[in-house]
């Protein structure tokens, strides 16, 4: 296809780049092949990039509102979901056909990662935490399992999964679910119990995949043995439920609720970096990391100091820690480890 040099004030959402741009620092700012949203051509402008390389395939251009539909089926896709745990909340069975559809409708997207990620950061409602955090998971287990090389089959099932890890909550009491303060022994001793109820909701599903039902099951497992409900350690735990495990911490830390301040993608990055090891599975979690830390070059975020500023590099080495440039200046966030990240603007 022929490629085309257009000047950054012509560039609309839906065309998709023709060349990689690197910044000064050797860091992917947007990708071959990518599709142009908002998000990236204010990055691009941003950086004071005047004119760029696309494919011309104007009859082909992917919708301008792309993104925005995908918003809207996100938000079509919590209601689902809402639904479904209701329906288990009540004593119905799981609607196994309206999880394939929303889960249909997740993969279709998998290859736009960009929105996909973007979603899952800006979209955050405390009181619809649950629902949303189904959603989340579900699409962040999809990126990683795509990252892992999955095939298709395995990644339908694992989204599945996402979608229904915690089904299992919605037969737990909401004055337990919701509790502000600390859980006593014997609440908590509850809480535990929901892998234990999701997988019973979901064992007898005529054509149900093993794998799905031992992703719910074990999503709380972790690899040195301190997870629940069985405490079964490393191998033993589905490679699903890691996969979950990873994307469940990740969306449930970085969301408000109602008892704590989220906290910044970055924050979880270091706490992942630093003390995962050996709890979580690091082919994973390391899938995961180096994956995702690229969507973050070019993004424009708040220090701890308060001053403002944009990630400019991401040293895979030390994910957490990237360069910031800050006016003119710039901070290695490697080399002043009291400076970190408090907000994506
Ligand atoms: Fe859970």
């Amino acid at each position: 296809m022929r490629k085309i040099i257009v000047g950054i004030n012509s560039v609309v959402s839906g065309m998709k780049m023709a060349e990689t741009i690197f910044n000064d620092y050797g860091g992917i700012i947007v990708s071959e092949t990518t599709i142009l949203d908002e998000h990236i051509i204010r990055k691009l402008k941003n950086l004071d990039i005047t004119k760029i390389k696309v494919l011309d395939e104007s009859e082909e251009i992917i919708h301008a509102s792309d993104s925005e539909l995908f918003r809207a089926q996100y938000n079509v896709n919590v209601e689902v979901v809402k639904d479904v745990l209701h329906d288990i909340s009540v004593g119905r069975n799981v609607n196994m056909h309206r999880i394939e559809m929303v889960s249909d409708s997740l993969f279709e997207r998998i290859n736009e990662n960009r929105d996909i990620v973007g979603c899952i950061n800006q979209i955050r409602s405390v009181d619809d935490y649950t629902f949303a955090h189904s959603v989340n998971v579900s699409l962040l287990a999809m990126l990683i399992a795509k990252w892992l090389r999955f095939d298709s089959q395995k990644i339908r099932e694992l989204v599945q999964a996402g979608l229904l890890h915690d089904i299992g909550k919605a037969r737990i009491s909401e004055d337990i679910l919701n509790k502000k303060g600390s859980l006593s022994k014997e609440e908590f001793d509850e809480i535990k119990k929901h892998p234990v109820y999701g997988y019973r909701a979901v064992e007898n599903i005529p054509g149900i995949s093993k794998d799905i039902c031992l992703g719910i099951l074990m999503h709380h497992e972790r690899n040195d043995g301190s997870g629940y409900p069985v405490g079964i350690k490393g191998d033993k735990i589905h490679e699903f439920a890691k996969i979950i495990a990873v994307a469940d911490i990740y969306d449930a830390m970085t969301s408000n609720r109602s008892y704590r301040e989220r906290e910044s993608p970055f924050e979880v990055f270091e706490i992942f970096e630093n003390n995962s090891f050996g709890v979580l599975d690091p082919v994973v979690t390391n899938a995961f990391l180096s994956n995702i830390a690229a969507y973050y070059i070019g993004d424009l975020i708040q220090l701890n100091n308060g001053m403002l500023g944009e990630i400019v590099y991401i040293n895979p080495m030390h994910i957490s820690q990237p360069l910031v440039k800050v006016g003119d200046s710039y901070i290695d966030l490697t080399v002043h480890t009291d400076i970190k990240i408090a907000e994506l603007i």
